[in-house]
Order: structure tokens, then sequence, then C-alpha cells
């Protein structure tokens, strides 16, 4: 049996979980084989640090910050997914060619759907997305390919929201969200606001929340965010950002060896490792 052989390249990525979960995935699927680090700092020159990588001949790496744009021009071909947000965070080498793909916006949707499956069956619904930067791009295209036909996409800076999305999409403020946000069932929050050190603070306030909407925040430092914590308060139902990680991984590892893999369980964990 072969050994796929993987990797992430990053810096820093000491305390990356990429080997856990792909360590997991390898052992679920009865396959064998290795997920490395190779941290490139800084100030190393990147085109030699490739060219060793390419020579290892590793079947599969994730990109991560950063070098996630860095990358693109060492590779002979970009999927659509990279393509639309302008960042690769997998590729794979396949008849000695580097592919590289963003698995982050499907990650993204397969996370959502797996923790709210009614999801599946409403695609119609009305969704809000907050936030216009590449995080939300990915999101953004992704939940268009799964079916979702009714989106707002909402951003401090205007123009940026008009730049990401295509004529079937509605912009608009902050400020007009907040007051509207009875009309969402899916709000998907993507800004900075809430991360590390900024625990205090939400995008937008919630008032206006109807109780059988679902809150999701892509931030996971903290785990729990003001902004979800009063969508709990105010009794709807939410998704938690940490929960993408495993989700971007699985599809990514589907894209180095085939394997659709189970992740039963796995939520669970890596809250536990996220949460020390
Ligand atoms: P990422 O790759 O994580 O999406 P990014 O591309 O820098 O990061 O995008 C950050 C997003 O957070 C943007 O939508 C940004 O809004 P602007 O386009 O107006 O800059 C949003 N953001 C960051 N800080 C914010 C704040 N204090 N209030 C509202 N939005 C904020």
């Amino acid at each position: 049996m072969r050994a796929y052989r993987l990797g992430l390249i990053g810096y820093p990525i000491q305390h990356s979980l990429s080997p856990w979960i792909h360590e997991q995935f390898l052992k679920r699927n009865g396959l064998t084989g290795s997920y490395e680090l190779y941290e490139v700092a800084p100030e190393s020159d990147f085109a030699q640090e490739v060219e060793k990588l390419k020579a290892m001949e590793l079947d599969g790496w994730n990109i991560t910050v950063p070098y996630k744009e860095k990358i693109l021009p060492y590779l002979d071909e970009i999927d659509v997914s990279a393509k639309q947000i302008g960042a690769v965070n997998t590729v794979v080498r396949k008849n000695g060619r580097y592919i590289g793909y963003n698995t982050d916006g499907t990650g993204y949707v397969r996370s959502l759907l797996h923790h709210h499956p009614r999801l599946k069956e409403n695609k119609s619904v009305e969704v809000l997305l907050l936030g216009a930067g590449g995080a939300a791009k990915g999101i953004y295209h992704a939940l268009l390919a799964s079916g979702f036909s009714n989106l707002t996409v909402a951003n401090r800076t205007t123009e940026k929201a008009t730049a990401i999305v295509n004529e079937s999409t509605e912009v608009a403020t902050l400020s007009e969200v907040e007051a509207s946000l009875n009309q969402f069932r899916l709000i998907i929050q993507t800004t900075n606001v809430g991360m590390k050190p900024d625990i205090n603070n939400t995008v937008i306030s919630l008032k206006q929340l109807q109780p059988d909407a679902v809150v999701s925040d892509i931030v996971y430092q903290p785990l729990e965010t003001k902004l979800l914590l009063e969508a709990k308060k105010a009794g709807a139902y939410t998704h938690y950002g940490h929960t993408m990680l495993l989700y971007q991984a699985q599809y990514a590892f589907e894209i180095w060896t085939g394997h659709l893999t189970d992740t039963t369980n796995m939520d669970t964990k890596l809250q536990a490792i996220l949460e020390g």
C-alpha cells in the first residue's frame, strides 16, 4: 500500500492542529502516511524553499500564512476555488504537476450543513454575510455553489462588498442590516470583530434577531464570541468557527487521497484541544 506524504508550509506553524487532524484522517481511512510541518521562515528565499519542497515530491501540501498568495506563481494550475479568492491553501501533486485549491469556502459550508442539516432543505432562506475580506469571498462563492440563492453582503466598506458579489446579491451597510436583521434566517460573521483581544465587541447588534435564525461566526478565538453568546441568549441557533477547520481539512484530504472522511467525534476532540 502506498504511504501518503503530506505536509504544511507556513510560518509560524509549530502549534498547528493539521498534523493531528490529518493523522486521524489517515487512520480513519485505513491509510498509511505522514503529515509533517515545513516551517519556512519569512527571511528565507521562498523560491529556493519551494524548489526544495518540490524535490521531496510530497503528495499534498497545505499552505498557510504568510504564503497563501505567494505560492501562486509556483503552481502549474490553479483551481477555480483558489482563483476566486486569489489564495491557495491546498496543493496536490498529480502526474508531476502542482495544482492549487482553496478549501476554505467549501469547508465552511460543509461544516455549516453538518451542524445545521435543516439548512440543506432550506437553501432559499435569506442569508446575511457580514464582511467582504478574503474569508468572506471564499464563503460567498461556496454558498452560491451549494445552492444558497438569497444572499446579502454587508461590510463596513460597502465598495468592497460590491467588488466581491455578482448581480444577484444585495449589498448593504452594517446599519441597514442591523435594522432589518429579522428578515435573515442565516447570519454569517466573517470579520475580525470579536476576535481576541477584541472580545467585547460584535460587528452588529442582534436586537432584531429572529429566534429561528442560525448565527455563525468564523472567529474561534475565543471559541464562543460575544456575537454567539448574544445569539444564544436570544434563543437562536449557533454555529462555531472552529468546526470549519475540520471540514477544510476534510476537503483537502479528499483532494489528496480521494477519501471523504467521516468526522464523527472529531469536533468535540478538536474543541478540547483548542481549549487546552
Ligand atoms: P480575512 O482574510 O480574515 O477575511 P481581511 O481580508 O483583512 O481578513 O478582511 C477583514 C474583514 O473584516 C473586512 O470585511 C473588514 O471590513 P473592511 O472591508 O471595511 O475593512 C472587516 N473588519 C475588520 N475590522 C472591522 C471593524 N472594526 N468593524 C467592521 N468590520 C471590520
